[in-house]
């Protein structure tokens, strides 16, 4: 038997019409934002991940050549695409530019739970200005995002990867090593750091000056360590975010994030019920555009990890109930077959969802399937009835059965929906 591929999950129509479900919460969250949606190629030239993804989304890229001998990639995540579309496409457009995107995206990583090598990303980009409405803007939909789903137990960390890009470099780490320190800073690894920063001669007080830095992590009064423009951006970020929803956002300069091209604020919702994969969503501040051949403009934006946020809902145990059809057709006999699918082709045009026994079953299984299936009704097509222009429905929940003129059904129909 064929397997599907390591790292990948097949969504079985249970799955599928709960995803939509959540897909739809997310997709009403950023339109009443403002956001509009946006589609881009699963696959890119590579080139436009190298550029400035760094190191850890480069060592897990899904790349090929193709039989023109172009170096492909499928995307590890949306956000570099949504910039090359705007340069491409959209960069005369007026500013801010809001968008979001919904879709599937590769990274080669090693699969366990809540992480994948295929996984759903929706996020959200906005082109326009380097300033703290456009922050607000971005963190705040996020935490309505999260709401959305109902999710109790997560937290908001927000950042300054500026401040910290700073730090690092003024302790004397070369730029072309920067990625590399600030990766063990991520993870808040020192035990590999010091070594690591040692080694490129960095003196013991400026790693405990950066270690300070990293562990600067509280509530906003944290911020009075934090000098200078950044501190006060940071303090006016927070003020503005009480007032659109987020109203306990955990100040951690130690936010590093994975990719490499943000340039100041830098944010991250964690889920802790999900363990070691407990990023539901990630994003912040940063420029592309100059990078895939446009004019430089500032831009925020942030992706949920559709996977997660799914997984952290199921922890905190939420279910969701299928949806199930309206009707299930069920003609008694062979010589109705031909008034069944009349009334059920009437039903479905008059947008009811219904569904007719297709495989000639009796009525005691028939009823087994309907009940599996989650018909809310069955309607029993009989011979006699007919005769009378009249069918059985039978309503699934109470097991309450009774004869009603086909003329009135739909209206009965839509009387139990
Ligand atoms: P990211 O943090 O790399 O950021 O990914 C965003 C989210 O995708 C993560 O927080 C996580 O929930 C989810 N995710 C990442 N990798 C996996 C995986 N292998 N399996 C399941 N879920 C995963 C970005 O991708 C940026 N483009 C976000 C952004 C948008 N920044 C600015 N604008």
């Amino acid at each position: 038997m064929i397997q599907r591929p390591r790292g990948t999950r097949d969504f079985l129509p249970d799955d599928m019409e709960k995803r939509r479900y959540y897909e739809g919460l997310l997709r009403n969250v950023a339109k009443t934002y403002g956001f509009r949606e946006i589609a881009t190629p699963i696959f890119e030239e590579s080139e436009l991940f190298i550029l400035r993804s760094g190191p850890n989304v480069l060592g897990e890229l899904y790349a090929f050549k193709d039989k023109g001998d172009r170096e492909i990639a499928l995307r590890p995540e949306m956000t570099a695409p949504a910039i090359r579309m705007f340069v491409n496409e959209m960069s005369n457009d007026p500013k801010p530019i809001k968008m979001f995107y919904f879709g599937q995206c590769f990274r080669y990583e090693r699969p366990q739970s809540g992480r994948y090598r295929e996984f759903f990303q929706f996020g959200a980009e906005l082109i326009g200005n380097p300033n703290v409405e456009s922050d607000a803007e971005v963190i705040s939909m996020a935490g309505a995002m999260i709401r959305s789903f109902g999710l109790k137990d997560y937290k908001i960390r927000i950042g300054h990867i500026g401040v910290l890009r700073q730090k690092v470099s003024d302790s004397g780490v070369p730029k072309e090593r920067m990625a590399e320190v600030l990766q063990k800073l991520d993870k808040k690894n020192y035990d590999e750091a010091t070594p690591l920063l040692k080694s490129m001669g960095v003196t013991d007080d400026a790693i405990r000056d950066l270690y300070d830095l990293t562990e600067t992590v509280g509530g906003p009064e944290v911020l009075s360590k934090v000098p200078g423009e950044a501190g006060d951006y940071l303090r006016r970020l927070v003020e503005l975010l009480r007032v659109m929803g987020v109203e306990d956002p955990e100040i951690d300069l130690g936010v590093v994030r994975g990719l490499d091209y943000y340039t100041g604020m830098v944010f991250e919702a964690e889920a802790p019920a999900l363990g070691a994969e407990k990023q539901i969503c990630g994003g912040g501040s940063y420029t592309l555009s100059e990078l895939f051949g446009g004019e430089k403009v500032f831009s925020t934006g942030f992706a949920v990890g559709f996977d997660r946020i799914l997984l952290a809902a199921e922890k905190e145990g939420q279910t969701y109930e299928k949806e199930g059809i309206d009707a299930y057709v069920v003609p008694v006999s062979d010589d109705v077959r031909l008034e069944s699918a009349k009334i059920v082709t009437m039903l479905r045009d008059e947008g009811l969802r219904s569904d007719i026994d297709i495989m000639g079953r009796k009525m005691a299984k028939a009823m087994k399937y309907a009940s599996i299936t989650g018909a809310k009704n069955v309607i029993i097509i009989g011979a006699k009835e007919l005769e009378s222009c009249s069918v059985t429905v039978r309503d699934m929940v109470s097991g309450e059965q009774k004869v009603i003129k086909i003329e009135n059904l739909i209206e009965e129909l839509k009387s139990r929906q």
